[in-house]
Formats: structure tokens, sequence, C-alpha cells
């Protein structure tokens, strides 16, 4: 990855310790500090992720108040455009924010959220992609795309494992060096190397007991060190306890300001010695940079186009609804006749956002049921509330069961019912988790007595987090997962319950059948400011596949009104790359798009625990009936590594791999073998090392074979036999060759484990220097 000069040393070098701690803190809540010397602006910086939360004067650096935003477009939230698999669309999106944020002079966008979606109870999983890395750093790169291919930039949070908000500010996640690199790192990672983000927010939590924001592992070592990372690091709003360890740490920019406070502790830091200045000169010179990098004539402000963007919130919303269930092709509903029971407050009153610092004001809203009657040419669509939502809350007591009998009397004169269920605003935000999976009782109820009069009941849900359908799912012969679809969500519900728009949208993460069954279940989220990441690497299906849990609706899952087939899967080897090819048709009679998903899995009798299958790639596409196409996904041979704790780096172990096509994680459409060569071992052989790390390594392995096979040519060594009997073979597989050579008539002995040891160097060494390495 390209470094970048560093600036003219008499840029930072000329500038005062005043001006150079205050660059590195916030002027305001939502500005940084310009410097007229450094030829730094001010920049301007506005949430994010899924549309601008505007202070309402921007430029004012605004306040902490998360409901007076300026009008902005809300798009759908990262939970919706996850389920639409499609980078495109995400880059689309982020290219409409950035020419918002551009007219309104903002200069950093705070997104996008890449966490993983440890638990299905994180209050801000609506503003997180998905469980798998893969999908998250495909939609979350995209965005990082396209706002900076617009020049405004991303901040790329919240880095690292900051996978809850109960006591989000203070807690540690504990997780092991395997499931930090493989689950939790690995979408940042790949993010910033492909899509070199301006900017990397560094999260309120800490890892493994250290406060991210004071962590130079990683917001050093690993980010900039591994990564190539050439962008500021800002902390998260309130992130920071330490400033001058922070600075240290790697943090560059301390978010908000402080008054000024907070630069005086660091020079005095400076001026007693405690902190190098060499490191806070480092920090001012990335963010003189970063400020710098904001007024690349690429921005042009210009008018928004309000209506354009509202358009294009609604075709993407189009391919963010996911069809879970549809028996005997209840949906799509005839617009042109029939009558229509549209039933919970939801359709009228609907979530289309979460709650916290994502909240934005949208410049108009699709309501469903509005939505619905407009696109209804014959139908006759009628309404009754059936529930209320906080803040509509009927005033007369009783009035809950009021609203219930006019649902269930409007339902049983209907020919079909569509509910509208989901949670409630008050059940999900930024700030804290939820503690269950359920809708509220009051609509399930609801839904079980109408039920009872009418069976033709289509369930559309609106959710941030996953909710429970498994408790009446067998009993709907329709469900289509909403998600929160941003401000033109209504209309592409309406236009996916009528037909006019085929979902397309498939799961990004599991709908469990209970809680329990979370893999990260009973240990989220901890206790006593700890939160142990027990599950390793088994997080979402990783996990539900490891313990072949039944689960609700699987990853990856999401029906269409067309059916696909898939045909003639093949994988051809080039070098490091692995081209996997196959047919796709469509089967039925509507045009649609699929999402075909690759997934990696292996090898078999792999040294360490590896996840049944792992995403590997996707790609989508769209096809009219009949039509067949090939598609070609590469993976490469990294995406057959593991991290392994003890080499220190990512390895491929050799072996037999599987590779499969599929329609979910648990639709798999077609397998293939590939025998794929390990990486050459770096583990240096020590008398520590067990006998069955010896007999496994590339060259002690021989070479200790050689030694057993001379000591059993010498008649007197009787010991040896034991390698030949399987049970001693398996006995002795975990004991190191130290332990061993202590044995008696073993045939290494103590005195000859040094040769033995040195004659492995020396023949390694002999073999890099034949490769030319
Ligand atoms: C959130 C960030 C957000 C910031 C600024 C924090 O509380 O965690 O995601 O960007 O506030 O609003």
């Amino acid at each position: 990855m390209p470094q970048q000069n560093p600036l003219p040393p008499s840029s930072v070098a000329a500038l005062s310790l005043a001006e150079k701690t205050s660059l590195t803190s916030g002027s305001g809540d939502f500005v940084t500090q310009g410097c007229a010397a450094a030829s730094a602006p001010a920049v301007v910086l506005s949430d994010g992720p899924h549309g601008l939360r505007l202070p309402k004067e921007s430029g004012d650096g605004g306040q902490l108040d998360l409901h007076s935003a300026a009008p902005a477009t809300c798009f759908p939230p990262a939970v919706a455009l996850a389920s639409s698999w499609n980078p495109e669309l995400a880059e689309q999106v982020a290219g409409a924010i950035a020419a918002e944020a551009t007219a309104h002079g903002v200069g950093l966008v705070l997104g996008p959220g890449i966490n993983i979606k440890r638990s299905p109870l994180c209050g801000r999983n609506f503003e997180y992609f998905s469980e798998d890395p893969l999908v998250s750093s495909e939609l979350g790169g995209a965005m990082v795309r396209g706002l900076q291919n617009a020049g405004v930039g991303a901040a790329l949070k919240h880095y690292a494992a900051n996978n809850q908000e109960t006591d989000r500010m203070r807690v540690s996640a504990d997780v092991d060096e395997r499931p930090l690199r493989e689950i939790y790192l690995r979408a940042f990672e790949r993010v910033v190397r492909r899509d070199r983000p301006w900017s990397v927010m560094a999260s309120y939590n800490g890892v493994n007991g250290v406060p991210v924001s004071e962590n130079a592992r990683l917001l050093t070592d690993i980010l900039r060190g591994e990564w190539g990372f050439d962008g500021i690091v800002m902390s998260d709003w309130g992130a920071v306890r330490d400033r001058v360890a922070a600075l240290r740490a790697g943090l560059d920019l301390q978010m908000p300001g402080t008054g000024g406070r907070t630069d005086l502790e660091v020079a005095a830091a400076v001026e007693s010695g405690a902190l190098d200045e060499a490191v806070l000169d480092l920090a001012v010179d990335r963010i003189v940079r970063f400020a710098q990098r904001t007024t690349d004539p690429v921005r042009s402000p210009g008018d928004i186009d309000v209506d354009g963007h509202h358009r294009l919130a609604g075709t993407v919303a189009d391919q963010c609804v996911v069809l879970l269930k549809n028996d005997a092709a209840l949906l799509p509903l005839d617009p042109a006749g029939g009558s229509v029971a549209v039933i919970g407050e939801l359709a009228r009153t609907p979530r289309f956002q979460g709650a916290g610092s994502s909240q934005v004001t949208p410049t108009r809203l699709d309501v469903p049921l509005d939505s619905l009657r407009a696109l209804a040419t014959g139908a006759d669509v009628r309404f009754a509330a059936g529930y209320a939502l906080a803040g509509t809350m009927p005033e007369a007591v009783g009035s809950e069961a009021r609203l219930s009998e006019e649902a269930v009397r409007l339902a049983s004169g209907s020919e079909t019912v569509v509910m509208f269920l989901g949670l409630p605003p008050q059940d999900e935000s930024e700030g804290f988790d939820r503690d269950h999976l359920d809708l509220p009782a009051a609509q399930t109820e609801l839904l079980e007595r109408v039920l009872a009069v009418n069976p033709r009941v289509v369930v559309v849900l609106s959710n941030g987090g996953v909710v429970r359908t498994a408790p009446w799912q067998e009993r709907v012969p329709a469900l289509v997962e909403g998600w929160l679809l941003g401000q033109a969500g209504g209309g592409a519900l309406a236009r996916v319950l009528f037909g006019a728009v085929n979902p397309s949208g498939k799961l990004a993460e599991t709908v469990p059948l209970r809680l329990e069954d979370s893999p990260s279940h009973p240990s989220f989220p901890g206790e006593e400011g700890r939160s142990r990441y027990g599950e390793g690497i088994f997080v979402g299906y990783r996990g539900y596949d490891a313990r072949r849990s039944e689960v609700a609706f699987p990853f990856g899952h999401g029906l269409s009104y067309t059916a696909f087939a898939y045909g003639g899967l093949r994988v051809e080897e080039d070098g490091e790359v692995l081209r996997v090819g196959l047919s796709v048709t469509n089967t039925g009679s509507r045009a649609g798009r699929e999402i075909v998903q690759i997934y990696a899995g292996g090898p078999a009798g792999s040294r360490v625990l590896r996840p049944v299958r792992e995403l590997r790639g996707f790609v989508t596409l769209f096809l009219d009936p009949g039509e067949s196409r090939d598609v070609v996904v590469e993976l490469t041979r990294h995406d057959l590594a593991y991290f392994s704790e003890r080499e220190g780096g990512w390895k491929v172990e050799g072996g037999r791999y599987r590779i499969e096509a599929g329609a979910s994680s648990r639709d798999i459409r077609g397998c293939v073998e590939v025998d794929v060569e390990g990486d050459p071992s770096t583990i240096r052989l020590t008398g520590r090392n067990t006998l069955a790390e010896w007999l496994g390594h590339p060259v002690g392995g021989p070479l200790l074979r050689e030694w057993f096979a001379r000591a059993r040519a010498d008649a007197s060594q009787e010991g040896q036999g034991a390698l030949a009997d399987p049970v001693m073979r398996r006995f002795l597989a975990d004991v190191p060759l130290d332990v061993i050579c202590e044995f008696p008539q073993s045939p290494v002995p103590p005195a000859s484990l040094g040769e033995l040891v040195d004659a492995v160097e020396a023949r390694t060494a002999e073999g890099r220097e034949r490769r030319g390495a």
C-alpha cells in the first residue's frame, strides 16, 4: 500500500505547541480545529451512517441533541442495506449522502459502522450490517468508496469489538486472538486495506482489558503497522479518558472538543518530557493532511436532489425487503381486486430507522398504508390499528381491547390480512441492549385472534434487531421481513406486497428459534465490566452450524416470486486464486434477482477448530424468466486461511477443502472438493513440541522418522516399536518430545535432542536457500 509522503517538516515544525495540541482535539461537538498556519481548514463532521444528522445550523458545530437535526434523506439503515447484498447500491447511497454532505459543508460522515452482530440483542444491530465479516466489509467498504470518491471522508466505526451497548463506555471485550482476527477485525482489515478510509473511529470499550483509545496494539501495530492505514484515528464521542496515553497509543483526534482542557494536559506532558513531542507532531501531521483532503476539488456543492434521493432510497429499499416465507404463493396480492385488511399501527406510523446518534430527520416519509392504497387499482384496502405504539396511545381506558376488536372484525370480513408487526421504538436504540427477542405480547395476541378468524395472513415485520418468529411462524402462511427501511420504505413494502417488485433480499443474520440458541448466549453481555467472547469464532451461522441447531430462518435465506436453479459448479485453481464458476437459471415466470453465496469449509482433519462453512464470496444477478447465466466468483488462498495464534499469522493448512454454492447457508446447491497445498510451517521445533507436531512438520517429521527407523534397525533398542501400535501412537501424540526422550529406550535419547533440533534448523535453512528465499 503506498504510504503518503510526510508533510514538509516546516509545516508542523513551524506551529506553536498550543496550535499543535489544539489541532488534535475538536473545536466543538462536530467540528475539528482549523489552523491557518498549517493550511488546515476546520472540518465539519456529521453522523452517519445512513443519512446526515445535520446540526440545525451546519458549520456551528451543533449540539448533542439527537432530535433537532435539519432534514436529510434517510436511506435504509445498515440492517436493511445488508439484506440487499448489493455493494453497488451501497456505493450509490453513500454517493448521495456525500452530495448532501457537500451541500451542507460537511467534510466527513461518521460511518459506516461495521461491527459484527455478536448477539441478536445488541441495541445497535440496526446500525450494523451482519454477523458475517465478509458481508460487513463488502457493504461497508462500498459506502467508504461512495463517500470518498465524492470527496467526503468516511469514519469507519466502531473499531474494535464494540458489539454491545450494555456498559459500552467501560466494558472490556475479552476475546481471543483467533476470533479477534477472523471475526471482529476482519471486516475492518478488508476495508482499511482495500478502501482506505480517511479515518477510523476508536470505540468506547476496551479489548482484553485495555481501553481501545489507549490501545497501541490495535491503533498502531495492527491498524497502521499491519494494514497500512494512513488516515486519522478519532475517538468516539467521549471515549478518551487519558489524552496523553491515547496520543501515545496512536489516537490522533479527541472528539468532541474539551474547550482546551485536555490540550493543556498534552502541552504539559510535552513540556515535562512525559510525552515525546514527535508523537504529537505525527498526529498533527496526519490531521493536517486529513483536513487538506476535504478541500479536494471533486467536492462541488450543488443543490440537493431531494426527489432523486428519495427515489434512490426507495429503489434501494426494494432490494432490502426479505421474503421469509410464502406458502401457496399467497403473495403477491392482486392490486386489481379483492379486499385487503391492513392491520397494525406500524402500517400508519412506520418505524423506518433506529434511535440514537444515527437518527435522521427525513425529508419526507412514505407511509406503507398510503403506499398500499396508492398502488391498489381495484383492491379494497381497509385499515385497523389493532394495537397502539407509545406516543399514539389511545386515551380511553379499554381502548387496547377496542382496537383489537376492530381489527379482528375487519380481518374476518376481508379476503386477505396484511399485519404490520414489529418492535416499538422504545425497545431498541443505541445506548442499551434488548433483553429478549419477542414482539410485544399485545401484537402476538392480536395475531392469534386474527388467525382464528382468517388464516390468510401476511405478516410484515418492522424491526432493527431480529425478533423471534418461532412461536407463530408455522401458522402464518406469508412472512415479510421489512427491517427498518428508511424514509421510502413504505413504498417498497407496498411494491413487494402487490408484486410490482419481486423481493430479492436475503438475511445477513440468522433468525434463531430462541435467544438461548444464539452462540453468544449466555455470555452476552457479560458482567462486572467484562464480556467474555466464549463462543470464539463460532459467531452467528458459524455457531448454529457447529451445534447443528435448528434455526427459524438461516443466514443467507430469502425467497423470491420466481425460482432459481444452480448447476455446473466447478473450481479452477489459478495460482493464488480459486475461480468458482456455476450457472444460474431463472426457472419461474417472473424476472428476479438472485444472491448466490459461495462458502468454503474444511479441511478435513484440521489441527484447529474450523466452522462447517464460511461465506467467502457472493454475487448478485438479475435474470429474466428462463434466462440462464454463468457467474464466476474468485476466492483467494487467503480465504482458506485461519489465524494461528501460535505462529502469529494467517495460515493455510494443506488438505481437502469444500467449496459450496448456496442459495442460503442451509440451502447448499452444489459442492466441489479441492486439494490445497498448505503454507510452509514457520514453527521452530524444540523439545517442547509434541510428537504429533514433530511428525506433522514438513522438515522435522521426515527427520524424526529417519531417527526412528535408525533406532528400529538397532536391535538393542526395543521401545521404538511403540509407534507401530495405533493406541500408543495416539497416547504419545500429545507428549512433548523432551518428555519422550526421557523414556527408557527412547529412539531419541536426551543427549541427542539438541542434535536433532539443530538438524531441523539446518535442513530448513537449506530448503530456504534452494527456494532462493
Ligand atoms: C456514537 C457514534 C457517533 C457519535 C457522534 C457516539 O455516541 O457511538 O457512533 O458517531 O456518538 O454522534
